[in-house]
C-alpha cells in the first residue's frame, strides 16, 4: 500500500495507471475508519484494478461552531484498516495543499443543499462538493463511492458529477449499523455510555417508521409524530429535523406514493447524529 501526500505525485500515479489502462476506484473519507467506511472500500475493489482512498478532514465543510479541531484522528491505526481491506493507495494531503494562500473557488448547487442538512449546516455542501471535486481532479478515477449514510451527500454528488459532465461513475453504498441498530459514524466516539443508548431512538424510530407503513400508514405527518414523540421523549435530545421527502429532489412529501426517504437529524448532548432509511409504500 502506497501512501501519498503530495497532489503533484498523486496526479502523476493517477495518469501512469491511466496509461496502463488501470480502472481507479476511489473512496474519499475524513479518516477515523469504522466498518462503514470499510465497506465501500470493499465494494470499490470490485468496480476497479486499483483502489485509491483518501484521508482528508475538510476545514471547508465545517461551520464556526462545528467539530472541526475536535474531528477524532487515527491516522495510524486508520492505515492498518485500510491495508487489510486491500486498499492500494491512500491520499493523505495537508490543509495548506488543499486550500492555498489565495484560494477562491467553490463549487455550489442551487437547490438540492437547502434542505435536510443543508438548513443547519448552511456551509458544509460547499465544502463538500468544493473538496470532492478537487479530489476527483487529483486523483483521477473512474468510479467513485460514497455511504447512503449520507443520503442528502450522495445525491448531490451525482447531482453535481451529471451538471457538471464529470465522467465518473458514482456508486452508492449501503449504510453500515451497528449489531443494536446505530448507524456507524465516526462521530459516534463523541457519545457517552448513556448518550450511546439514546442514540439508539434514531434508529428505532426508522424501524417503527417502516413497520407503519407495511400497516399500511401514507400520511408523513403521522409518521413524523411517532418519531418526534419517540425521540422528543429523551431530554438530552434535540431534533434538528425529521424529512419525509422525495429521495431525488428532497422535497417534503405529503402522502406517500412510493419510495420515500425519511431523514433525521438529531443532537443527543452536543453530538449531531444523523440516520435515514427508504420506505416503501407496497
Ligand atoms: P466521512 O464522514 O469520513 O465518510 C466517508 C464516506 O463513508 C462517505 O461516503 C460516507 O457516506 C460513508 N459512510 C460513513 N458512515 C457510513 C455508514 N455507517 N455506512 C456506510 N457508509 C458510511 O462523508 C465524508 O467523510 C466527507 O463529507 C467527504 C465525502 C470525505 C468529503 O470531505
Amino acid at each position: 500500500m502506497e501512501i501519498i501526500d503530495s497532489i503533484q505525485k498523486m496526479q502523476e500515479t493517477s495518469n501512469r495507471l491511466r496509461r496502463e489502462g488501470k480502472r481507479i476506484a476511489f473512496v474519499p473519507t475524513m479518516g477515523f475508519l469504522h466498518a462503514g467506511h470499510l465497506s465501500l472500500m470493499q465494494a470499490a475493489k470490485k468496480n476497479g484494478d486499483v483502489l485509491a482512498i483518501s484521508i482528508f478532514v475538510n476545514p471547508a465543510q465545517f461551520g464556526p461552531n462545528e467539530d472541526l479541531d475536535s474531528y477524532p484522528k487515527a491516522l495510524e491505526s486508520d492505515l492498518a484498516k485500510a491495508k487489510a481491506v486491500g486498499v492500494d493507495i491512500v491520499f493523505t494531503p495537508t490543509k495548506d495543499q488543499i486550500y492555498p494562500d489565495g484560494f477562491e473557488t467553490y463549487v455550489q448547487l442551487e437547490r438540492l443543499p437547502h434542505h435536510l442538512c443543508g438548513l443547519s449546516r448552511p456551509v458544509f455542501f460547499q465544502g463538500v462538493t468544493t473538496v470532492v471535486t478537487k479530489l476527483f481532479n487529483i486523483v483521477k478515477p473512474h468510479v467513485a463511492i460514497f455511504g447512503e449514510k449520507d443520503f442528502q451527500q450522495l445525491a448531490i454528488i451525482r447531482r453535481m458529477v451529471n451538471d457538471l459532465n464529470m465522467d465518473i461513475e458514482i456508486i452508492g453504498g449501503t449504510l453500515v449499523r451497528e449489531s443494536d441498530g446505530l448507524a456507524m459514524s465516526s462521530r459516534n466516539s463523541y457519545l457517552s455510555d448513556t448518550e450511546r443508548k439514546e442514540a439508539l431512538r434514531l434508529s428505532q424510530s426508522l424501524t417503527k417508521a417502516q413497520e407503519m407503513v407495511a400497516d399500511g400508514e401514507r400520511n408523513s405527518a403521522a409518521l413524523s409524530a411517532m418519531v418526534s414523540a419517540h425521540i422528543g421523549d429523551c431530554p438530552m435530545a434535540e431534533i434538528d429535523y425529521i424529512s419525509v421527502c422525495d429521495p431525488d429532489t428532497l422535497t417534503e412529501v405529503e402522502t406517500l406514493t412510493g419510495p420515500t426517504l425519511m431523514a433525521l437529524a438529531v443532537t443527543i448532548g452536543t453530538t449531531r447524529l444523523i440516520d435515514n432509511t427508504v420506505l416503501i409504500p407496497s
